[in-house]
């Protein structure tokens, strides 16, 4: 009797401490190489690194989806692993079934990574912090080294995830500058950064149903054969099909005279500052790109980046360290989770 009293007062105690609200990162705070002598001899950044590099060697378009999942995620609730919940019975809904998820991809990259590091040193690294490596790896890779950089560690996951969330917070492809601006100064980012993040649609593709308000622009703002001949034609080729974001990376079948346009790259799918280019010659596919020369605020920018790829790139690994150091709401439930797509 007296041990079955024990083991129920064990039970309670376990629980309420279970219950306990913990910060959602680690004491400390974040810091760089904050997995360094946590796991034995294991190097979780490198198993991130060559994971992703194995996935990405095998399918580029998975480096797009890698650098917006971290933006995903991270400007939602901060970087606490919400996007990769599924539906459970729990939560019907969660992020990734918003509309503003649609396409989000690259998890198959963030399961596997967790899978090698639960399998090396089992609860430790968080899945927010594999998507905010796995983003900058993604970068680094997609850019052939030019956007490299540091980033800090010791974030937890969160246990809320709401579609609501996503497409409340997230911004939307149709809407104009002050929209985009006000977004972004919410999360503490600046007319500035907002040019530099979005610079990342030098690479990916986005379906239709995300830029077919493009197809009745106006002349003054989209290249008129980009509209007819290449954004209309695609959207009626099949239902909700999807496009490359950058003109560079369409072939040149399709693109026929304004092949010339395009600027060159070191190869296809390439993380670079031609969006700027292509920005200037009114030749970028959401209203929410071409939004960015509208204002001065921000086209100055716009211009400064078409001018120079290396500030860019140095620019835009700053703004991914900023963006990757959002956290979630004070006060929320942090956790290590055993498998990122559901809380433990
Ligand atoms: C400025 C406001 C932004 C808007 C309105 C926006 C909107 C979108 C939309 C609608 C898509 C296409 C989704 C689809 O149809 O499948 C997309 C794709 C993409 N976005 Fe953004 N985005 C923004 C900012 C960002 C930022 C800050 C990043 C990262 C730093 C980013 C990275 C990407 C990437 C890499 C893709 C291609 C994904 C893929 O091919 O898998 N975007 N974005």
């Amino acid at each position: 009797m007296k041990v079955f009293v024990v083991v129920c007062m064990l039970a309670v105690a376990f629980r309420l401490v279970a219950a306990v609200v913990v910060p959602s990162a680690a004491p400390g705070g974040l810091t760089v190489g904050y997995y360094n002598g946590k796991c034995n001899n294991v190097n979780v950044e490198s198993i991130v690194y060559n994971t992703v590099k194995d996935f990405l060697d095998a399918d580029r378009s998975k480096g797009a989806a890698l650098v917006r999942l971290l933006f995903h995620d991270c400007f939602v609730r901060g970087c606490d692993g919400s996007i990769l919940l599924d539906n459970s019975t729990a939560n019907p809904t969660p992020e990734k079934m918003s509309g503003a998820n649609i396409g989000i991809a690259g998890l198959d990259v963030i399961d596997a990574i967790k899978a090698k590091l639960e399998t090396a040193c089992p609860g430790v690294v968080s899945c927010a912090d594999i998507v905010v490596f796995a983003g900058r790896d993604a970068s680094r890779y997609m850019s052939n080294g030019g956007v490299s950089f540091d980033v800090p560690a010791g974030r937890l996951d969160g246990v809320v995830s709401s579609a609501a969330d996503a497409t409340n917070t997230l911004p939307d492809s149709k809407t104009g500058v002050a929209t985009l601006i006000s977004n972004f100064a919410k999360k503490g980012f600046t007319p500035e950064e907002l040019v530099i993040l979005s610079g990342a649609h030098s690479i990916g593709k986005a379906h239709c149903s995300n830029f077919d308000d493009r197809l009745t622009a106006p002349d003054s703002e989209i290249n008129a054969d980009y509209r007819d001949n290449v954004l209309s034609k695609t959207c009626k080729s099949a239902p909700n099909p999807t496009l490359a974001n950058n003109i560079r990376d369409i072939d040149a079948a399709t693109l026929g005279d304004l092949a010339s346009y395009v600027v060159p790259a070191v190869g296809g799918d390439y993380l670079d500052n031609s969006y700027y280019k292509n920005n200037k010659n009114n030749l970028v596919l959401f209203h929410s790109d071409w939004a960015l020369v509208g204002s001065n605020a921000t086209l100055q920018h716009v211009n400064e980046y078409a001018a120079n790829g290396t500030l860019w790139n140095v620019d835009f690994a700053q703004a991914l360290v900023k963006l990757s150091k959002l956290a979630m709401p004070a006060g929320s439930v942090g956790q290590i989770r055993k498998t990122c797509r559901a809380i433990n």
